[in-house]
């Protein structure tokens, strides 16, 4: 893909009104989400799984993008369509998780790096050759006793740097995640200076890496309390902090921002979404890109049986249209209602 053709892929996963399924969970996250109610996770497990989420009828409504892990790129639905075609008959556009997960930062107690950049460009050829448009990397930045150092940001602002402009030069739209946990008892204060730092940090390399900015998506944490604090700030405060720092630290050039959901309910990532998009235009457009946010209500009512098959459909469109009600800024929480989520 060219620079224009990624730019308008850039622009597609930030439609008005669709927002990214982050489905891209790694094995061992996987085993987790699956563990969680009560079932083993094996490859056949997790392919039936994610055949629910991409057969959902309607999910092109509001699902513009989906982001898979390596595994699930080459999988294929029980008739044999590979994934990638499901997705794309929905008018979906496959991505795929490149990272390859954190590790500790030798020297620093507590701070993680991501990993992933040996040999990453043969990589995302591969994964263009099987039909992926844009790819996703993740940082993890934590909060705590003297945490984040200056050298944990740049060591993961570089690598984040170094993953998107091998991603544009394969003609992938990188979509740039540093994650800034919520886990910790700090205030909403602490976690905007942290989430700004980052930020600040991340543009600097991306700039000095030459990654075009106009090609690339932006998926931050939103500015939120620790989930300790015993403050925990609402729902104004919460979409005031986080647009005040893109504001400040997020290039206009950027075309969107896509939130992760990071551990908070679905109801508070949605409303929260919503909450900003009220706020009236921004110089970006302000999407979700959500793993947990959009799954958790499907995981709960599949539970490994295929005669759930329906309903986990049903709750998986409720969420998707939740999402993107509140990409628009018209979500109400009334519409959360049983009996509006019926189908
Ligand atoms: P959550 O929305 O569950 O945080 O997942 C998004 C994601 O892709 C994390 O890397």
């Amino acid at each position: 893909m060219d620079l224009v053709s990624m730019t308008e892929t850039a622009r597609a996963l930030v439609a008005p009104g669709k927002g990214i399924l982050a489905a891209d969970e790694s094995t061992p996250t996987m085993a987790k989400r699956l563990g969680g109610i009560g079932l083993e996770s094996t490859e056949q497990r997790r392919r039936e799984y994610r055949e629910i989420l991409f057969t959902t009828m309607g999910i092109g409504e509001f699902i513009s993008g989906v982001i898979l892990f390596d595994e699930t790129i080459r999988q294929h639905a029980a008739d044999g369509t590979a994934f990638v075609e499901v997705l794309r008959e929905h008018g979906v556009i496959p991505g795929i998780k490149v990272d390859k997960g954190t590790t500790p930062l030798a020297g620093f107690p507590g701070e993680v790096v991501t990993e992933g950049l040996d040999g990453l460009r043969g990589r995302l050829a591969e994964y263009v050759s099987v039909g992926a448009q844009f790819a996703k990397w993740r940082a993890v930045i934590s909060i705590g006793d003297g945490r984040p150092t200056a050298p944990a940001l740049e060591a993961n602002a570089h690598a984040l740097a170094r993953y998107a402009a091998l991603s544009q030069e394969a003609g992938l739209v990188p979509i740039v995640e540093p994650e800034v946990l919520m886990d910790g008892t700090h205030s909403l204060e602490r976690c905007a200076e942290v989430t700004a730092a980052t930020l600040r940090s991340v543009y600097e390399q991306l700039t000095r890496h030459r990654v075009v900015l106009e090609a690339s998506l932006l998926k931050p944490n939103m500015v939120l309390s620790g989930a300790d604090s015993p403050v925990q700030a609402s729902l104004g405060e919460v979409a005031d902090a986080t647009i005040t720092v893109l504001r400040e630290t997020v290039p206009a050039a950027v075309p969107g921002i896509v939130f992760l959901s990071g551990g908070q309910s679905e109801q508070d990532a949605t409303a929260r979404l919503d909450a900003m998009n009220r706020r009236g235009p921004q110089p970006w457009e302000l999407s979700f890109s959500f793993g947990r946010a959009l799954q958790a209500p499907v995981l709960r009512a599949w539970v490994g049986d295929e005669a759930n098959r329906d309903a986990a459909q049903a709750a998986f469109l409720h969420r998707a249209a939740m999402s993107g009600a509140a990409r628009i800024g018209s979500y109400e929480p009334e519409m959360e209602a049983p009996s509006a989520s019926r189908l």
